[in-house]
């Protein structure tokens, strides 16, 4: 496979070098060196004026090589489900989000897993001395896997060390620490960000090496940052908090081998990141039996069925305009089901402050949550608790009316193994073992069966 070449060139010699130095090995010269890009042989920007190109060759679609399928799994099952089954040799993968929220954590612990199974590994550390880094191994217990560090701070130093060591995997931690050689910006800047993507996305598809790369994202997101990225590499990952507790979600926003709506779910423990596979469980600790305000429902996260719980509160409002505040809902949802609540079920939020969020920090992101919305606003606004083991399943049309959810019986299956005991269901859905269910036309209807 034709790929681009980068380095540095020496102008008097023609020395070439993936890493910049400032005296020529060649000819002994000082600061004689240029970055140059050379396109594979053949394309448009290698041509020379005037000079005829030469024609590219023809493959037929079946006889290229497809997906060699080989992937290095971490080990760690909530990755593992977010990238697909495992990191792609030669992929770049961008893992993304706030500081503090764990992303040297887990890289640290996917290079010491993958170390473990044999791969070679090395990790750029441009955020933390190798000694703080050997401090962390430690309280993760993974101080004796065979990782090597590079700490040094510009990125095609480090590359070409990690290239010479003929590493299998790099991790780069963080893209905002490193810095490229030769360009006027200062480090984290748009211009070295985008450079250093370049570089490492050369690297990883010239060498056939996975990379690993994180990156802070700022609030607001207005200085660069990941986000210039993204069209750049192969996988996006993000890792956020759920309601600044404990639980962890990794979500994939893009994935060139693999499904985009998996959700990795982990804990942050004394001794690092734990994959929680049991999600629906961890979405209802926080649960409170009694309350008004609540419902659960399930909802389907990439390949899983999810039991979350929809939390609502109601409260006299002094504005003139009341007050809706939606977390993990969005917001147009919210107002268009007060709506319906209103004229289809007769409960007016009129004149009350209205808080909906959702437990574990999770966004719903269909409208199967909507007959639970609906019943936990419906709860909060008089204060009365819903039914105790309960769940409401069902999409609502503006008329009120209760309409199907796909995949209705996973959902069910993964409530009742959570021992909930009954469900409120769209009409026409299929008895599932463990569950009494409340089969309904409307939201009316739903109302008046809960009492
Ligand atoms: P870190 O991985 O450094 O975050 P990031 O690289 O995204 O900035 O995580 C730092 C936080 O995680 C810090 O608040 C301490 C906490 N932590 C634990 O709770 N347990 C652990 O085992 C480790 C290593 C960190
Ligand atoms: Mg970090």
């Amino acid at each position: 496979v034709p790929r681009t070449e980068r380095g540095y060139r020496c102008s008097s010699c023609g020395w070439t070098t993936v890493a910049y130095v400032g005296r020529c090995p060649g000819c002994q010269a000082w600061n004689t060196l240029e970055p140059f890009a050379e396109a594979p042989r053949g394309t448009a920007a290698s041509r020379r004026p005037g000079a005829a190109a030469p024609a590219a060759s023809l493959v037929r679609l079946g006889d290229v090589e497809g997906d060699t399928a080989e992937r290095h799994a971490t080990a760690i099952p909530e990755f593992d489900r977010v990238l697909g089954g495992g990191i792609v040799p030669g992929s770049l993968i961008l893992v993304g989000g706030d500081p503090g929220i764990g992303k040297s954590t887990l890289m640290l612990q996917a290079a010491a897993s993958l170390a473990r199974g044999g791969l070679r590994v090395a990790c750029i550390c441009g955020e933390e001395s190798p000694r703080q880094v050997r401090m962390r191994a430690e309280r993760l217990g993974v101080a004796d896997a065979p990782v090597d560090l590079i700490a040094d701070p510009s990125l095609d130093a480090a590359l070409a060390a990690a290239e010479s060591a003929g590493v299998d995997v790099l991790v780069v931690d963080s893209i905002q620490s490193v810095t490229v050689e030769g360009l006027e910006s200062r480090a984290g800047g748009p211009a070295q960000l985008a450079e250093a993507g370049a570089r490492l996305l050369a690297f990883a598809k010239g060498t056939g090496t996975a990379t690993l790369v994180t990156g802070h994202v700022t609030k607001g997101g207005e200085v660069a940052g990941p986000k210039l990225l993204e069209h750049l590499v192969d996988v996006v990952l993000y890792f956020e908090s759920a309601e600044g507790g404990v639980l962890r979600l990794l979500r994939a926003v893009k994935n060139r081998f693999g499904a985009t709506d998996e959700l990795g779910l982990f804990e942050m423990t004394g001794a690092g990141l734990q994959s929680v596979e049991n999600a629906s469980a961890a979405f209802l600790a926080p649960h409170a039996p009694g309350a008004s305000g609540c419902a659960i429902t399930a909802v389907i996260e990439g390949s899983r069925p999810l039991a979350v719980e929809v939390q609502a509160l109601a409260v006299p409002s002094a504005l003139a305009a009341p007050r809706r505040i939606a977390a993990g809902i969005e917001p147009a949802r919210l107002h268009l089901l007060l709506a319906v609540l209103a004229r289809r079920g007769g409960i007016p939020a009129g004149a009350l402050d209205i808080v909906a969020s959702v437990s574990g920090g999770l966004r719903l992101r269909d409208t199967s949550a909507d007959l639970a919305i609906c019943l936990a606003l419906a709860s909060a606004i008089h204060d009365r608790p819903l039914p105790a083991g309960t769940a409401f399943l069902g999409e609502l049309a503006l008329s009120g009316a209760v309409r199907p959810v796909h995949q209705a019986n996973r959902r069910l299956a993964e409530l009742a193994r959570l021992g909930l005991r009954g469900a409120v269901v769209p009409a026409g859905t299929a008895a599932v073992e463990g569950l009494q269910l409340t089969r309904v036309a409307s939201l009316a209807d739903a109302l008046e069966r809960v009492g």
